[in-house]
């Protein structure tokens, strides 16, 4: 460790789970440094909510990194940074290979070379593919059906090879649906453009959409609509924690599925919206996406009994009604109908 607060650099810091980790850093006596783009991320969290240092740069910047990694003592990185748009992926495959996969192997190369040798890695439940059994445990096959969980996929085994060769620690952390917001509105999720159901189904409730898609209802759930494990992200922040401190106390690379461990279903999730915000949303049924399983929820218990991780958001009303205060808050004044 190299001083009294170890300092911990945030790719992705600026976006929304980064930013809720780095907040979460803080409060655990950490130094986080966030290095972001900013192509998707927002400066004015960084600079007047959380009041860290920014590093505006891009993973892919090989001599940027070696500056910073020369210039000052980094223990650990955390790495958020990625392009995590399924449907883009399909479409222009080399952007994310590039950012997502060259863009990763380049900050392990200057970590190797710098002597850094803690990495916390954002992998996602869409390295499964179409799961055979639900909840899908740590070991089910990893069979993803997009370029972007393939990229994920990628720089899994990449981080096995470099504990391997360089004994370069590893947290892979597989989410699930990532939701919710910090309860003081403080932080949120503020993609452009937003694909997720929770914040579109809150859009629809300002009145900045018409109305919220389902996207098939005879799927063979109990409600016919597709049901999905959302975790708050706030849990998710506490999971990144528990895993720095564990990588810190000589863990060896481990990957840990990070879930609520109960699935919503689009319904469930549009109808607790109408509750939590008291307003008309207007669903709107059509017919299935192709590539949509039916159901989508993971296994947590191994980040519960290694890493003592334990949900503390675990309700969907309340997920929600964190989201739905961020939400008023970032969006209320701008009724802007785009759908
Ligand atoms: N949101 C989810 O539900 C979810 C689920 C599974 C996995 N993930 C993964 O979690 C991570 C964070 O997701 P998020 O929802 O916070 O996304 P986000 O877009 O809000 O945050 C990503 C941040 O990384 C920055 N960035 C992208 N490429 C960069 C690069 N090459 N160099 C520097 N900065 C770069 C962006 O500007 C953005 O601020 C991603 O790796 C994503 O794949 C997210």
């Amino acid at each position: 460790m190299s001083q009294d607060q170890p300092t911990v650099l945030v790719t992705g810091g600026a976006g929304y789970i980064g930013s809720h980790a780095v907040l979460a850093l803080q409060q655990a006596g950490y130094t986080p440094i966030v290095l972001d783009n900013l192509v998707y991320g927002h400066r004015e969290l960084v600079d007047e909510v959380l009041k860290v240092e920014l590093i505006e740069g891009d993973t892919n910047d090989r001599a940027l990194l070696d500056r910073l990694f020369a210039g000052r003592p980094i223990d650990a990185v955390m790495h958020f940074a990625a392009y995590a748009y399924v449907g883009e992926s399909v479409t222009t495959p080399d952007k994310y290979y590039r950012n997502n996969v060259v863009g990763t192997l380049t900050l392990l190369e200057a970590m190797k070379d710098a002597g850094i040798d803690k990495f916390v890695f954002s992998s996602t439940c869409a390295t499964y593919g179409i799961p055979e059994t639900i909840p899908i445990p740590e070991d089910h096959p990893q069979n993803p059906i997009n370029p972007y969980g393939m990229t994920k996929l990628m720089v899994e085994h990449i981080l096995s090879d470099f504990d391997r060769a360089y004994h370069l620690r590893s947290v892979r952390f597989r989410y699930f649906n990532a939701a919710g917001a910090h309860p003081d509105g403080l932080l949120g999720e503020d993609h452009d453009p937003e694909t997720h159901l929770i914040p579109l189904t809150l859009f629809a409730a300002l009145g900045k959409r018409h109305s919220i898609s389902i996207f098939g209802t005879d799927y063979p759930t109990p409600d016919g609509t597709c049901v999905r494990d959302y975790i708050h992200v706030l849990d998710l922040a506490d999971a990144h924690v528990l895993g720095l401190k564990y990588l810190w106390q000589g863990g060896k690379t481990e990957v840990f599925n990070l879930g609520n461990g109960s699935g919503f279903s689009v319904r469930e999730v549009i109808d607790t919206a109408r509750e939590v915000t008291g307003r008309e949303i207007k669903a709107v049924e059509c017919d299935r996406r192709p590539g949509d399983p039916p159901s989508l929820v993971g296994t947590a218990e191994k980040a519960r009994q290694i890493l003592g991780w334990t949900p503390q958001h675990s309700e969907l009303r309340e997920i929600i009604a964190h989201a739905w205060r961020w939400h008023q808050k970032r969006h209320g004044k701008s009724l802007i109908i785009d759908n």
